[in-house]
């Protein structure tokens, strides 16, 4: 048996065979749960992706800034899941110029499109997988630590601040249904979106993490993502879970 045997996860994120949610969705199918993967643009890009998975899941596109994909999300899950246990938001994107020391001229349609892909989509994904969703179900987003400005994450961790915020007034609004919302707050990890953040290499992490840190294996992550799609911490929402070798919790 395993920790999500039987639960019905809806995954978005999966790009490459490295982005965090390829790792989530791996290890919830070895988990034993039953997944739907969504990808944003090219659908073939990530089916081709989803082979390397233990089991091919299905493939429905979704941008999280399209109103029409999101109406019929919950009709197009529904065909390969009749119900949801659970939804993992691993969605991140902000303009070049709002990262990489802009922070000063980023015009405000760039700002823009960084909170609505990065923080308003925590609200909106929740609420188009809602119509499937019972007691007992659990929402999970990825962070990264919004307590301290970083050098180049500029309005990337505006909108981290406000994901951390708006993951708790969801927690606060879906509660009395029996549905909880946590994020994962995970040290840097090379993916294509961490690429994307200039001088983001993540190497001055493992020196300042207690238990170290290593930018190559998402296995921490995804797991700490299981456990909280999973049962098991029943009575948690709105909580922030660090999974960052310890560093956020000591100074230099
Ligand atoms: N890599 C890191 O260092 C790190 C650390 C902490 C948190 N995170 C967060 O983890 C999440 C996943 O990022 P990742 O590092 O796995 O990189 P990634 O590039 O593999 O994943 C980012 C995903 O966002 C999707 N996306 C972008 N715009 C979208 C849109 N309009 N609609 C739907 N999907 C869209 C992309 O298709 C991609 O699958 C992001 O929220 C990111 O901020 C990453």
């Amino acid at each position: 048996m395993g920790i999500l045997d039987g639960r019905r996860l809806l995954i978005t994120g999966v790009l490459t065979p490295a982005s965090i949610a390829f790792h989530v969705a791996r290890v919830a199918q070895e988990e034993g749960a039953r997944v739907v993967l969504t990808a944003h643009g090219r659908p073939s890009l990530v089916r081709r992706v989803a082979r390397r998975l233990p089991e091919p899941p299905p493939v429905i596109g979704l941008d999280v800034t399209d109103t029409g994909q999101l109406g019929s999300l919950a009709e197009r899950v529904g065909a390969h899941l009749d119900g949801l246990d659970g939804v993992l938001h691993s969605i991140g994107y902000a303009p070049p110029s709002a990262l990489g020391g802009n922070f000063l001229s980023t015009p405000w349609e760039d700002v823009a499109t960084a909170v609505h892909v990065s923080t308003y989509s925590l609200t909106s994904l929740t609420m188009a997988a809602l119509p499937l969703m019972g007691p007992g179900g659990s929402v999970v987003g990825l962070d990264f630590d919004a307590s301290r400005a970083w050098s180049g994450y500029d309005w990337m961790g505006v909108a981290k601040a406000g994901l951390e915020s708006c993951a708790r007034y969801l927690a606060k609004e879906l509660g009395p249904r029996g549905i909880r919302v946590n994020l994962v707050a995970a040290g840097p990890l090379a993916t294509t979106a961490a690429r994307g953040v200039p001088g983001f290499d993540g190497h001055d992490w493992d020196r300042a993490a207690p238990l170290g840190w290593d930018v190559a294996d998402a296995g921490p992550t995804a797991r700490a993502c299981a456990v909280l799609l999973s049962d098991w911490l029943s009575a948690t929402t709105g909580e922030i879970v660090h999974v960052d070798g310890g560093a956020h919790a000591v100074g230099g």
